[in-house]
């Protein structure tokens, strides 16, 4: 992808190539893959099974590092990062299976990153109610806990929690993949609203064709690779 003429990308792919070795086989999941991230937009990485979308997010996560290649981070390689820093405060995930704790209940779950950060119990409360109501839900989940809250309504909640670290970038893998298309509709139109209104860059990994046409760049892998579509 073109840098745009007067947009910075907020992460740079460069060259990135991933191994997973282990004692019997290697496997390359991700192969010489360049492309370019800006806030206030939303991308969707879409490709078969197995084609490395997975892999490529965790990179951008830092969670771990490219065998070859970098990805930058406003100009700094994540080789260099201060990880667990950035880990905390600049990127957030959210998952397909809403990863939730059991036993804190919608409130505490919210709270959690800013508690991590260490911001004052009383306020990371007001703000975990604000970004309750934010995402669509009522005050009728502050304090239910996981289970007795529907699969929109945990999405929701994870959205929120992502939201809670202040993090300009959302990674996010099959996050309707659980979730009845009107559910899922719903989600995504909570992210294509924090990229566009609040400058977020949100990128989604996703099987659903429907929702890729919805976002603003898709980017297709296959075995590894990536095109610009
Ligand atoms: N921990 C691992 N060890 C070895 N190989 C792995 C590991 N994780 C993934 N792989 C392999 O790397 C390749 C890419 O996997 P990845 O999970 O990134 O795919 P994906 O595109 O996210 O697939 P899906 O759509 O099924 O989630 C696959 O061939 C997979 O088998
Ligand atoms: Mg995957």
């Amino acid at each position: 992808m073109k840098r745009g003429r007067d947009k910075v990308s907020i992460l740079s792919v460069s060259n990135v190539s991933y191994f997973y070795k282990s004692r019997y086989q290697t496997v390359q999941a991700v192969k010489s893959v360049s492309c370019e991230f800006e806030e206030g937009k939303t991308y969707a990485i879409v490709g078969k099974s197995g084609c490395g979308k997975t892999t490529l997010l965790s990179l951008l996560a830092a969670l771990d590092l490219p065998t070859d290649g970098s990805i930058l981070y406003q100009g700094t390689s994540t080789a260099n990062l201060d990880r667990d820093k950035y880990r905390r405060n600049d990127v957030t995930v959210i998952y397909q299976s809403f990863n939730l704790f059991p036993l804190l209940n919608g409130i505490e779950n919210v709270m959690y990153p800013m508690e991590l950060n260490g911001i004052n119990s009383k306020l990371a409360e007001e703000k975990a109610k604000e970004l309750i109501i934010k995402v669509g839900l009522t005050e009728k989940v502050f304090k239910q806990f996981p289970r007795m809250l529907s699969g929109g309504e945990q999405q929701r909640i994870a959205v929120a929690r992502a939201l809670a670290s202040n993090a300009k970038v959302v990674l996010a893998d099959e996050p309707t993949g659980n979730l009845d298309s009107e559910n899922g509709q719903n989600v995504v139109n909570i992210l294509k609203a924090l990229a566009h209104n609040e400058g977020y860059c949100i990128i989604v990994v996703t099987h659903d064709l429907d929702i890729a046409c919805q976002l603003d760049v898709t980017l297709h892998m296959s075995d590894g690779k990536m095109e610009v579509g």
